[in-house]
């Protein structure tokens, strides 16, 4: 090649490097990547204080490859994705995304709606639950429209009345409409009860069921250690007369939320790394057993179309199947009373 041909080749490619970005420089393609989208993506509807200790404990426990979030509010749901994002260096969660417009959660495995508005002063139940159920029925079609076979996973209160709107709403399979329901609850009395024994709570087996709050139901019989039936070392275990008065135990799980808010304003963390741990055995199929609020018309002599906690298990499929548990007469007559409750103010709703 003549000198003049030589020099002009070596200009053009000094040239074009000068031209492209220090992105290109560094970094050659072997292939284009194919567009396959997230295999993992779970999303949290209203990052609010419970919505975003969720979208925490996802994170930290490294449930899913994206998480996207949703709110009207826009600029706080810009800012609660920009902090999440500067911790990218310390998580392994590839994509952080946030948008008000549904089309961000697209493709979603699990979608977890916490949004709601807080009940104001002198305001009804039946009041609060209409407001809830207008804001649902702006978000689960939205939700259906881009994520159509996702699991929903309702943290709303009320949330046994929620959940059953959210099914009504999406018209999903009763298997893929769950709610936290009263994982939470079983959660705070294994704590108290780990407490008074000096146990960590994972030794400590009790289940709460039916409705979330106020009315639950605490197992009594079912309550052990190492297979240890408590009530068989102690027969008045639950009831009136019992000299350790293990009842104050449920009182203070009823009481826990309230004395929190009373506290704080609001409860968060605990409710977040429950839900966090639901999401968990639904994203990792482990079918474990949760108490969770399902469709329990026909069960315990429940007759009417209502949402409650029973022992449910957890999969990639959703809610799979239930546990039959032993109950009491009294037990089922109070899941019974909690279903009347329920589905008269379910009956009034505007769906
Ligand atoms: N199930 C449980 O065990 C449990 C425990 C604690 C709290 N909660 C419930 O969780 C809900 C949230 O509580 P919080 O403390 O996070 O409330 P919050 O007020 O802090 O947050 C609610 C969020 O929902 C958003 N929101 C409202 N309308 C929306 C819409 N249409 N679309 C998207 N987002 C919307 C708000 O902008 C806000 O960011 C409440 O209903 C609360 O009672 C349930």
């Amino acid at each position: 090649m003549p000198g003049s041909s030589r020099t002009l080749v070596t200009c053009t490619l000094v040239d074009a490097q000068s031209k492209m970005s220090t992105k290109e420089k560094l970094i050659g393609h072997v292939m284009k990547e194919e567009p396959v989208g997230s295999r993992c993506k779970v999303t949290v509807v209203g990052v609010g204080m419970v919505g975003m200790a969720t979208a925490v404990s996802i994170l930290l426990k490294d449930l899913c490859d994206e998480l996207a979030l949703v709110d009207v509010m826009e600029d706080k749901l810009k800012g609660e994705a920009m902090d999440l994002q500067h911790g990218s260096l310390f998580l392994k969660t590839h994509k952080i995304v946030a948008d008000k417009d549904y089309s961000v959660t697209a493709n979603s495995k699990v979608v977890v709606v916490t949004a709601g508005a807080r009940q104001q002063e002198g305001e009804s139940r039946l009041n609060l639950v209409q407001r809830n159920v207008n804001i649902f029925k702006f978000i689960i079609p939205n939700i259906v429209k881009y994520s159509p076979n996702c699991i929903l996973m309702v943290v709303s209160n009320p949330v046994d009345i929620l959940t059953y709107v959210a099914w009504k709403l999406s018209g999903f399979p009763r298997h893929r409409v769950i709610g936290s329901g009263t994982n939470l609850d079983s959660a705070r009395f294994r704590h108290i009860m780990g407490e008074k024994l000096h146990l960590h709570p994972s030794s400590c087996h009790g289940w709460i069921i039916g409705e979330h709050g106020d009315s639950s139901v605490p197992v009594w019989s079912g309550v052990n250690v190492a297979g240890v039936s408590l009530q068989g070392l102690n027969p008045k275990m639950g009831a009136e007369g019992d000299p350790e008065n293990w009842k104050a135990v449920h009182k203070m799980v009823v009481d826990g939320a309230y004395e929190v808010i009373k506290l704080k304003g609001y409860t968060s963390w605990a409710i977040g790394m429950s839900v966090a741990d639901l999401v968990e055995s639904i994203m990792k199929n482990l079918h474990k057993v949760h108490p969770v609020s399902t469709l329990v018309q026909g069960m315990h002599g429940v007759k009417d179309e209502v949402f409650l906690s029973i022992p449910c298990i957890l999969g990639n499929s959703g809610l799979t199947d239930v546990i039959h548990m032993t109950l009491k007469p009294e037990e089922e007559k109070q899941l019974v009373k909690s279903a009347e409750t329920l589905w008269g103010v379910q009956k009034e709703l505007t769906l």
